[in-house]
């Protein structure tokens, strides 16, 4: 029997397995395996996940890699495994931790799916994007991370909260690292292709850009024990169905800079499009000064973490 398409989750916590549910709901691939230490709880959760594809009478199957060498030949590979981010921690207090977990995690990858796409997830997103690159050897274009669609979400949803109209027709660009220092793009988000400017002063749009920014944070004050997982997995599935349909949209990621937007060697969130290859095509779109600036500073702020790994001589161990 030919393969079907296959996706891989590493990590079936709440990220991991609301992605896998998101997308056995869908239809969009044949296959998802999750893969986590708590085995068994993958387990459940995979024999659930199932039996509801069962429910809606879809074709895919869960399953569970009990180690990473039944985690082959994915055409996807979701990789949302490391400390979560609990209250009072910021998502680069993570670093080191969640650096060596996405190595170990790379090498797995390399060897038994060697040809995926590999779309990170886990904090703090830029620089473990820049570590699986690192690690694993792989193309730019098949490393990407999740986070401009979710802070865009974000921001579409505190728009829609401060108007109270115009749900489902807000386009919210943002750009630039999964930090603090995101630059959220007033100018380049409309409600039905009308500018922001035109519907909301600018206190009220300062304010929506400062919420964005603190979007998950918020989110981790309420519930204590851990981060966000429906918004940052319904945006992870948004990438994976775009590569699985080739759908060749664009949609703000974290990748590696090759030159775009003055830098190299680097990784930040920019407008990509997406299609069965990974990132087709950077996209760079016109910043004002002001702008430029803010992106300069997200950039700063994921090259002090870069810098912190080389300072921890972790690319040399
Ligand atoms: C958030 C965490 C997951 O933004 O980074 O919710």
């Amino acid at each position: 029997m030919p393969k079907g398409k296959r996706v891989g989750i590493v990590g079936a916590g709440n990220v991991g397995s609301t992605v896998a549910y998101s997308l056995a709901m869908t239809g969009a691939c044949h296959e998802i395996i999750l893969r986590d230490n708590k085995i068994d709880i993958a387990k459940g959760k995979a024999l659930d996940m199932s039996q509801a594809a069962a429910a809606i009478r879809s074709h895919t199957v869960v399953s569970v890699a009990e180690d990473m060498s039944q985690l082959v030949d994915c055409d996807v590979v979701v990789v949302t495994a490391g400390s979560p981010r609990l209250p009072g921690m910021s998502r680069d207090d993570l670093l080191m931790i969640n650096a060596k977990i996405t190595r170990e995690v790379m090498q797995g990858i390399k060897q038994y799916s060697p040809n995926a796409i590999v779309i990170l997830v886990t904090n703090p997103l830029d620089a473990m994007v820049y570590v699986a690159l690192k690690e694993s050897g792989f193309p730019r274009e098949r490393v990407l991370g999740m986070a401009g669609i979710l802070d865009g979400a974000r921001m579409a949803s505190f728009i829609q909260e401060k108007l109270g109209y115009g749900g489902g027709q807000i386009r919210a660009s943002v750009m630039g690292g999964h930090g603090d220092d995101m630059v959220p793009l007033a100018r380049y988000s409309t409600v039905a292709g009308v500018p922001l400017s035109d519907l909301l002063t600018d206190d009220e749009i300062d304010e929506i850009v400062n919420r964005t920014r603190h979007g998950g944070a918020e989110i981790v004050g309420y519930l204590q024990t851990g981060s966000a997982y429906y918004a940052p997995a319904k945006a992870t599935g948004i990438m994976v169905d775009a590569i699985l349909k080739d759908t060749k949209q664009i949609h703000p990621c974290a990748i590696m800079l090759e030159g775009e937007y003055g830098y190299n060697d680097i990784v930040s969130g920019v407008p990509i499009m997406i299609g069965a290859n990974g990132a087709e095509k950077v996209i760079e779109i016109t910043l004002n000064d002001k702008e430029k600036k803010m992106f300069d500073k997200s950039v700063a702020s994921v090259q002090a973490l870069i810098d912190g790994l080389n300072k921890n001589n972790f690319f040399g161990a």
